[in-house]
C-alpha cells in the first residue's frame, strides 16, 4: 500500500526566527537532492514563502488556503479548488538548480486568511491536507505565522515540527509556549513529533554553546512528568548566518556546505518519523 505523504510543519510563537528561510532551506533539499515533490503550504496571512518561491504578487483574484479552507469547512470539492489554487514555482530559475525530478509546489496565502482563521475547526488544515490524498513521492512543508490559530493549526496537521529560535532572552518564552502546543497535540493522539529545535543564526561561540546548555536544562525540567516525543536524539540543530538566506536566494549547495549539513539533520528527522 502506497503511503500518504509526511506534513512537516515549521512553526513558532515568536516571529522573524527564520521559520520561512528554513521552510525554503527545506524546500530546495527535499525537491533537489531528494527529487521529491514539494507543496509548501503557506500558512501565515502575510504570505512571506509565497513571495519567496513566486516572482510575481498574488492577485485577489487568485485562490489561496483561506479560500480552500472555506471550501472545506462548506464540505465542498476541496480537490478542485486546490487544483486552482496551487502553483507550479520556479526553482529552476535559482542559481545552480540541478533537476532531480523533483518539483516545487506552493500553495499561496493572502492577507485574507486573517478573518477567516478565527471560525474555522483547529483540525481543518489536517482534514482538507489528508483528504487531498497526496502519496509519499511528496513532501508537505507547512510554513506558519506566528499568530495563535497558525501554530495551533499547523501543529495540530503535522508528523513532525520544526522549532526555530534564535538565542536570545526575548525567544525563551514563545518559545517554551510553542513547545507546549507541541505537546499537547501529541498527547492528544496528534503525530506532531518534535523534528528538532532549530538554533537559527548561530555563530560558534562559547556563550552560545552554554545557551544551548541552558535550553536543555529547561528542557529537562519542562519533560519532568512525561516525554516529548522527538523524531531524533539530538534535539538542537544549528544554522549558520547567510547573506544568500537573508537576501531570500535559495542556497547553492556546493558552496554552502554548512547550511547542506543542517539541512540534512533535518531531512534525517523527517525520514526517521514513521507515519502512523
Ligand atoms: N540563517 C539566516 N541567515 C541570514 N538571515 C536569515 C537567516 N534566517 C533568517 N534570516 C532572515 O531573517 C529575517 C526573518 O526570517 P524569517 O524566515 O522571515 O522569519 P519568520 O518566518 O520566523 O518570521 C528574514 O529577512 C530572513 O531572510
Ligand atoms: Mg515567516
Amino acid at each position: 500500500m502506497t503511503k500518504r505523504a509526511k506534513i512537516v510543519t515549521i512553526t513558532s510563537r515568536k516571529g522573524g526566527v527564520g521559520k520561512t528561510a528554513i521552510t525554503s532551506l527545506l524546500a530546495r533539499y527535499f525537491t533537489e537532492v531528494e527529487g521529491k515533490k514539494v507543496l509548501v503550504v503557506d500558512f501565515d496571512a502575510r504570505g512571506g514563502i509565497s513571495s519567496l518561491l513566486h516572482d510575481k504578487p498574488i492577485n485577489s483574484e487568485h485562490m489561496s488556503i483561506a479560500e480552500v479552507l472555506l471550501v472545506a469547512k462548506q464540505q465542498g470539492n476541496v480537490q478542485d479548488a486546490y487544483d486552482q489554487a496551487v502553483i507550479e514555482t520556479g526553482l529552476e530559475k535559482s542559481n545552480n538548480w540541478e533537476d532531480t525530478g523533483g518539483r516545487l509546489y506552493l500553495l499561496p496565502a493572502k492577507p485574507a486568511l486573517d478573518s477567516v482563521l478565527p471560525d474555522m475547526d483547529p483540525s481543518l488544515l489536517k482534514t482538507l491536507l489528508y483528504d487531498l490524498d497526496l502519496t509519499d513521492e511528496y513532501v508537505i512543508l507547512i510554513d506558519t505565522g506566528a499568530d495563535d490559530k497558525c501554530v495551533v493549526m499547523g501543529t495540530g496537521a503535522a508528523d513532525v515540527v520544526f522549532l526555530p529560535l534564535h538565542l536570545s532572552r526575548q525567544d525563551v518564552h514563545p518559545t517554551i509556549e510553542t513547545l507546549k502546543t507541541i505537546f499537547s497535540k501529541q498527547k492528544v493522539g496528534g503525530n506532531a513529533v518534535l523534528g528538532g529545535m532549530i538554533v537559527n543564526q548561530i555563530g560558534e561561540t562559547q556563550w552560545e554553546q552554554d545557551y544551548i546548555d541552558k535550553y536543555i536544562q529547561l528542557l529537562d525540567r519542562f519533560q519532568h512528568k512525561s516525554k516529548l516525543m522527538s523524531a531524533t536524539d539530538s534535539l538542537f540543530i544549528k544554522l549558520g548566518q547567510s547573506r544568500l538566506i537573508r537576501k531570500g536566494v535559495f542556497l547553492d549547495w556546493s558552496l554552502r556546505e554548512n547550511f547542506l549539513v543542517s539541512a540534512r539533520a533535518m531531512a534525517a528527522a523527517v525520514h526517521a518519523v514513521e507515519i502512523v
